[in-house]
């Protein structure tokens, strides 16, 4: 019988996940994001068949050109191709989104990929400004309220 979870996982577990899907090449321990141990942040993981699929962070951190309250940013989004479409992405926003309410957060951004922006805008998420390019391709910034 297929069984899926989704519950808060420890940073360097993420950093497995991040750099299979985000940062193909790059070590594990590479991929640390400022704020990755320090509470409030938050990783959630989902797990198909008791193997971690998929990943997810969110981190207190204003948007440096947009004045939402009480902001968190989402960063490190990423599921393992073999899983894909089978919800356990809008699982973890839905746990993340839990966790920024409990802790009074009141709007969510990430910079998102182009190629992404179907799944935000599904979960309630509308893009902002320009597109603009980083070293992982088209962006565009992303928000909803929590
Ligand atoms: C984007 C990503 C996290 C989505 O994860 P997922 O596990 O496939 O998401 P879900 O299965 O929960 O999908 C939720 C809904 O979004 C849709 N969706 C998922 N990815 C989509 C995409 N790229 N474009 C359009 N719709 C998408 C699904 O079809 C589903 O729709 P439904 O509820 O109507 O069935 C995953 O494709 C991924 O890791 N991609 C590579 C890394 C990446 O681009 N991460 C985002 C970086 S900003």
């Amino acid at each position: 019988m297929e069984s899926r979870m989704i519950r808060g996982i420890s940073a360097a577990e993420a950093r497995v996940i991040r750099s299979m899907v985000l940062r193909p090449g790059q070590a594990a321990e590479q991929l640390v994001y400022p704020g990755d141990d320090e509470p409030p942040s938050f990783h959630g993981g989902a797990f198909h068949e008791d193997q971690l699929v998929g990943i997810a962070s969110v981190y207190p951190e204003a948007h440096p050109a947009y004045d939402w309250p009480a902001a968190w940013r989402l960063r490190g989004m990423a599921t393992l191709p073999e899983v894909r479409g089978m919800g356990y992405g809008k699982g973890l926003i839905q746990v993340c989104l839990a966790h920024i309410a409990a802790h009074g957060g009141q709007n969510l951004w990430c910079n998102g990929r182009v190629n992404a922006a179907g799944f935000y805008t599904l979960l309630g998420f509308a893009a902002y400004g320009d597109e603009f390019i980083t070293e992982s391709g088209p962006h565009y910034v992303f928000r909803r309220q929590v």
